[in-house]
């Protein structure tokens, strides 16, 4: 995590230097998205095209799987075509089948579990403000889901101490905070999951939120609405905050309901940096899985 973070900054100088870096030359790499992207889909595309690959864009409802045509079979098919396959999956099962059967590197471009690509291009945010990782503190206010699972683990990895607060019943699954718990103790970093956003965002470096309704959760909205109500980020809550702590968002954000509007746009967000690094983020991945 750390190399991949160091070398996502070590790209992004080269890329606005324009400094020709031909990891994927003559390579195919394939973006097989099962939901709707900004961000992280023309990334992708962009990372592909400045390492000198060529994307090819897959929309999951334009091909055979759409009617019904298995993953494994689609996987060995695309494996004897491209060199990577980036995916956005509503199910991670999607992803371990898309690697057994292509027989090539399977980047997860988020699932329904987890989102790491984003969490390489949220440290490497954190470390340009900060310069470090290492004993940062990260509070994460609101669903415990793909986003902060991914950051959760990110974190452990590099030493960070991540604080995590959900309402009851949207803490980030138990198997994975042990998980995050276990290697954060060969790091140094630390990681707590809390109730009250008040408490998570004492000693924070720098406060995150993710939407209360991801995609695939649509029918939920209501009931999800109401649980989060008192986990908005907005200027009372930073009222609880240290003042040297950023404020991050992976967006799409909705103004009104996780962040307000004022907090999003105001001085201390960083969300638009974090928005760009994704660029590098997508490079720098893609890097390690040819290399
Ligand atoms: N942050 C992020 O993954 O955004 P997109 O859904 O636009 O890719
Ligand atoms: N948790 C959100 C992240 C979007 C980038 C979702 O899965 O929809």
């Amino acid at each position: 995590m750390e190399s991949l973070v160091s070398r996502a900054g070590t790209l992004k100088k080269q890329f606005k230097l324009r400094q020709p870096w031909g990891v994927l030359s003559g390579a195919a790499v394939g973006l097989l998205f099962e939901k709707p992207s900004t961000r992280t889909r023309t990334s992708f595309e962009v990372a592909t095209l400045r390492l000198g690959g060529s994307p090819v864009y897959l929309a999951a409802n334009e091909l055979q799987l759409s009617r019904g045509e298995p993953v494994k079979d689609t996987a060995r098919i695309l494996g004897g075509y491209l060199d990577v396959i980036v995916a956005r999956v509503f199910s991670q099962k999607t992803l371990t089948q898309l690697a057994a059967y292509s027989g090539k590197p399977v980047i997860n471009a988020l699932s329904d579990t987890e989102h790491p690509t984003q969490a390489v291009s949220d440290l490497l945010t954190i470390k340009e403000v900060k310069g470090r990782l290492q004993g940062t503190t990260l509070a994460y206010i609101g669903d415990g889901n793909n986003v902060c699972n991914s950051l959760l683990l990110a974190g452990a990895l590099t030493g960070m101490n991540v604080i995590v607060a959900s309402p009851e019943g949207y803490e980030p699954g138990a198997a994975l905070v042990r998980k995050a718990k276990s290697l954060a103790k060969s790091t140094g970093g630390s990681i707590d999951v809390v109730r009250d956003p008040k408490d998570a965002v004492a000693a924070a470096d720098a406060v995150y939120t993710d939407v209360w309704v991801s995609m695939g959760e649509e029918k939920e909205e209501d009931t999800r609405i109401r649980a989060f109500k008192r986990y908005q980020v907005n200027s009372a809550l930073l009222r609880a905050a240290p003042r040297r702590a950023i404020i991050m968002h992976c967006l799409p954000a909705h103004r009104g309901l996780e962040i307000t509007d004022d907090v999003l746009e105001g001085a201390r967000s960083v969300a638009w940096q974090q928005g760009e690094n994704k660029l590098y983020g997508a490079a720098a991945s893609l890097e390690f899985v040819v290399k």
